[in-house]
């Protein structure tokens, strides 16, 4: 039996979103009361969680994308002071905060959430978000971030649940460490890795994983799923398979698929070229797809009618996915019309 999609919103605290274009909309800012907004609205529908993302550095041009963001776990604290139901997720950069700082940090918003609150880990791509303020570890540390990642989560989980902790490893050395008050259930985990090393790491600690990079076709995400799928096999275990999914939904397809087109022909050359250059990415010969892949930030998206896009949900749920994250051009207006006008055309959603 098909299980119904676990749905979700990805906040939008950084400036930009997942669009690097100069249209308008997709241009906001990050403000508190749309995030407000959002989390509100997705709560009212009955949606299962939020998801907020850390960024430290963004990548300029004429829209200065990213360059603005609102800090991830004082953005969900916020949250869970004004929601009472909905699942929330702060992203952690585990090369910018100790894991004893984190673990209290997890505490309080689990007691302000009454139990609500999960952590996205986060290993650390972008070199110049971290070099900018004397936090690289060098560039060993990228080859290294996951065995870093299961070292900061061990750390963690022993703080989450041992009176006093003594630990000595690779990257960190705690002596009779104390850490009150501990959580009220164990800690859902999300970590969104795509490389071999990543998705070891989420087959073997995480609940849910999020597929991804270039490939957005159905089948595309059923492969992904199922590498995902073996992989937690080979640890004895099963990991929710997320998708992070930008959707410009119209009347028709016609016009959702002109909206994408407008989005690619006004993106931001100037800050797509230096996300390529930090992220070591070679667009020089791009193609179209390539085009589109660069302008939406190589996440996955659906553009179509509402029928089309809620046959496209349907079709993750059909592939074995657990959950869909959304992201929308226009925060101000684009939830309201999913709600209104595609999840009710869906074969397989919750009750
Ligand atoms: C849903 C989702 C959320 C992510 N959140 C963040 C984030 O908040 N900050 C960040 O620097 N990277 C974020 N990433 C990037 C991943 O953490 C990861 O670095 C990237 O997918 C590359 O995987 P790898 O580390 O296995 O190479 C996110 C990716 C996805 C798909």
């Amino acid at each position: 039996m098909t299980r119904p999609l676990d749905l979700g919103i990805f906040l939008p605290n950084a400036k930009g979103g997942a669009i690097m274009a100069t249209g308008s909309p997709p241009q906001y800012f990050p403000s508190w009361e749309l995030n407000r907004k959002n989390a509100l609205i997705a709560e009212g529908a009955g949606f299962d969680f939020l998801l907020s993302m850390v960024k430290w550095r963004g990548f300029g041009g004429e829209t200065n994308h990213w360059d603005y963001s609102l800090e991830s776990f004082t953005l969900m604290a916020a949250c869970a002071a004004v929601t009472s139901r909905i699942q929330l997720y702060a992203s952690v950069a585990i090369p910018t905060v100790h894991p004893g700082v984190i673990a209290k940090m997890v505490a309080t918003i689990d007691d302000i959430s009454q139990g609500r609150f999960g952590l996205n880990i986060v290993s650390g791509w972008n070199k110049m978000e971290y070099a900018q303020m004397g936090l690289w570890q060098g560039d060993d540390y990228f080859a290294r971030r996951y065995e870093y990642a299961a070292e900061y989560l061990e750390v963690l989980q022993r703080l989450w649940t041992e009176d006093r902790v003594t630990h000595h490893g690779a990257f960190f050395a705690l002596d009779d460490c104390k850490s009150y008050p501990k959580p009220s259930r164990r800690i859902p985990l999300i970590c969104a890795g795509q490389s071999d090393r990543g998705i070891a790491f989420t087959s073997r600690h995480a609940d849910f994983g999020f597929l991804g990079g270039q490939d957005d076709s159905l089948e595309d995400l059923g492969r992904l799923n199922a590498r995902l799928q073996t992989s937690a096999q080979g640890f004895g275990r099963e990991v929710g398979a997320y998708v992070l999914l930008t959707v410009i939904a119209e009347e028709t397809d016609e016009q959702a698929q002109a909206k994408r087109d407008h989005f690619i022909a006004t993106s931001d050359r100037e800050a797509m070229a230096e996300w390529a250059r930090v992220a070591g990415m070679d667009f020089s010969r791009a193609t179209y797809k390539d085009l589109a892949v660069q302008t939406f930030m190589a996440i996955p998206y659906v553009a179509g009618s509402y029928q089309s896009v809620a046959d496209y949900l349907d079709g993750l749920a059909e592939n074995g996915l657990a959950g869909v994250c959304f992201i929308f051009p226009d925060y101000e207006t684009d939830l309201q019309r999913l709600i209104d006008r595609v999840l009710p055309l869906m074969k397989h959603r919750r009750a």
